[in-house]
């Protein structure tokens, strides 16, 4: 008996894996963190499960959910929203299943951050612009942020920044970011990703909280970076025609000549 954490995307029901479909399938017990979790996924369920939306739940109630199917022998899917890595409530369940030594798997899902770059078309890495990428949130009103952990430190860094939880605070994220990144820096906004009432807001540090302005106020990524521009960026090594590379090596003599016919 097992219970299987699985990443159900980040709404569009088919973003999901066939990993963790066949799961949901093979599972007696469905509990679904059901604020962002499309109820669409749980036609996976069998017909007979028992299915919990876990939104209203205390931890203390979801654990026991969890150990009244393991002394049933019954597996257990558990379901939030996009990927189990970032902001899922994953570690503290997992802390109190391993003390009470009850098996636990993971199936990774779509993060939300893809999804949104997904729905703008864009790369977040354009070489000479960025080559990182800070998932990140700023303070809410249950959740403080570590000391270091500041927008302002993340922008000296120049990277693309994919700010989480943080739609509501978008005047202080503009506020912080606008003295390293300037405030023609480009900024996208999206609501919803990959749901049928998704939303996309363009505009810069200067004005994207106007473009905004009341209409947005949960379930939105900020994208902010050089790279959002998706101009200016130079073209990678990886196609590049003078590139001598492992996969594509240019002479006879090249270090890859030989390693690129190998089995590796
Ligand atoms: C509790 S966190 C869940 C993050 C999730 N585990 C993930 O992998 O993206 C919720 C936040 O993620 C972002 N989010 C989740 N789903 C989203 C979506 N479909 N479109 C845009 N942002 C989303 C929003 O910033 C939202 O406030």
């Amino acid at each position: 008996m097992t219970i299987h954490f699985i990443g159900a995307g980040p709404g569009a029901p088919d973003l999901l894996t066939l990993r963790g479909r066949d799961l949901i399938a093979a599972c007696p017990v469905c509990l679904y963190a059901g604020s962002l979790v499309p109820e669409e996924i749980l036609s996976h369920c069998p017909g007979d499960a028992r299915i919990v939306n876990t939104a209203a739940m205390d931890l203390d109630a979801i654990i026991a959910e969890m150990q009244r199917a393991n002394a049933a022998g019954q597996d257990v899917a558990r379901l939030h929203s996009g990927d189990l890595s970032v902001w899922s409530a994953m570690g503290e369940q997992m802390r109190r299943l391993r003390a009470l030594d009850i098996p636990v798997s993971v199936t990774p899902g779509v993060p939300s951050f893809a999804a949104a770059a997904a729905s703008l078309g864009a790369e977040l890495t354009l070489p000479g612009l960025a080559q990182s990428v800070v998932l990140t949130r700023t303070p809410g009103r249950a959740s403080s942020m570590p000391e270091g952990e500041t927008l302002i430190n993340f922008a000296a860094t120049g990277a693309t920044l994919a700010i989480h939880l943080s739609i509501q605070n978008l005047d202080h994220v503009t506020e912080s970011l606008i003295p390293a990144y300037g405030a023609e820096c480009p900024v996208a906004v999206v609501y919803r990703a990959s749901w049928p009432d998704e939303r996309i807001v363009r505009g810069t540090l200067a004005d994207i909280a106007g473009r905004v302005g009341e209409g947005i106020t949960r379930t939105a990524l900020i994208l902010v970076g050089p790279a959002l521009g998706g101009e200016g960026f130079t073209e990678s090594c990886l196609y590049s025609k003078d590139y001598d590379r492992r996969y594509r090596p240019l002479h006879a003599d090249s270090p890859w000549a030989d390693w690129s016919h190998g089995d590796d």
